[in-house]
């Protein structure tokens, strides 16, 4: 019985896929992705390969699951080499883990090929390092998403160094507004990194106090970044002296 191979794109940049992930990708018969998979990276599958849409930006997400798992069987049951591709990692926020159980308890054999998450690849990309020694000693990835917000204590992360939210675009002042409740500085950098990993990569810095208050405009997809290490960015960019050098080491 064939396997199914569920495997991580990365965010965007062809040239960030695994080298796996291309192995696969140009074996493939049946190619399932996801809305932000890009189209730089569907052309390095087989271009003989069907492709199928397989976004949840045309439904409710629990009517589409459950048509993207019916089609995941049938694609499965026929024997083709089938690849599910996420975008990232699709074990970050991606529902790969969902969809690997379903096939598993349905006997098919899975063999899932990680990604380059948004969640790490976007700030390195964009000169914001998630951890340095004297700045930064831990980070969070979390979700911004309103179903999961509703029960998302802020209050548990104020004591971690520099937050990645993912999913947060749209309620981005909410969030800001909370995590100032919650304790950290209102003045505290903050990066939100749109479209990255591809030629429309947008770079917008601010503060937690200006994202509360409105005034930060950004679209979707877009990975925010919220710490010290934001201001990073312009150093590592070469725009700052070496101001940082001792204070950071
Ligand atoms: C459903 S989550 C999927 C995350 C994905 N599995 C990963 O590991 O990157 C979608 C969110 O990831 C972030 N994202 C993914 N790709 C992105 C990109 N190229 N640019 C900006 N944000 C991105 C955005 O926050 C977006 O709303």
């Amino acid at each position: 019985m064939a396997k199914v191979h569920i495997v991580g794109a990365g965010p965007g940049d062809p040239e960030l896929l695994t080298v796996k992930a291309c192995r696969v990708l140009a074996q493939a018969d049946i190619v399932f992705y996801d809305r932000l998979v890009s189209a730089d990276v569907l052309a390095a599958a087989n271009p003989a390969a069907e492709f199928v849409y397989a976004g949840k930006d045309h439904g409710d997400q629990e009517v589409v699951q459950p048509w993207i798992h019916d089609r995941l069987l049938e694609y499965a049951r026929s024997g083709k080499s089938v690849v599910r591709l996420h975008g990232g990692d699709p074990c970050i926020f991606g529902r790969g883990a969902e969809e690997w159980q379903f096939l598993a308890e349905n006997g098919f054999e899975v063999e899932i090929i990680p990604g380059v998450s948004s969640a790490t690849a976007l700030p390195a990309l964009a000169g914001i390092p998630l951890t340095l020694r004297g700045v930064s000693r831990s980070f969070a990835v979390i979700t911004g998403s309103c179903r999961s917000d509703e029960s998302t204590d802020w209050s548990r992360y104020t004591a971690v160094d520099t937050l990645v939210l993912l999913m947060a675009v749209r309620r981005r002042a909410d969030i800001a507004s909370e995590l100032i409740l919650a304790g950290r500085p209102a003045d505290q950098p903050a990066a939100f990194i749109e479209r990255g990993a591809t030629p429309a990569e947008r770079v917008v810095e601010t503060t937690l106090e200006e994202i509360a208050g409105a005034g930060v405009e950004v679209e979707s997809p877009a990975v925010l970044i919220v710490g010290e290490v934001v201001r990073l960015r312009r150093l590592l960019a070469g725009e700052l002296e070496a101001v940082v050098s001792a204070e950071v080491c």
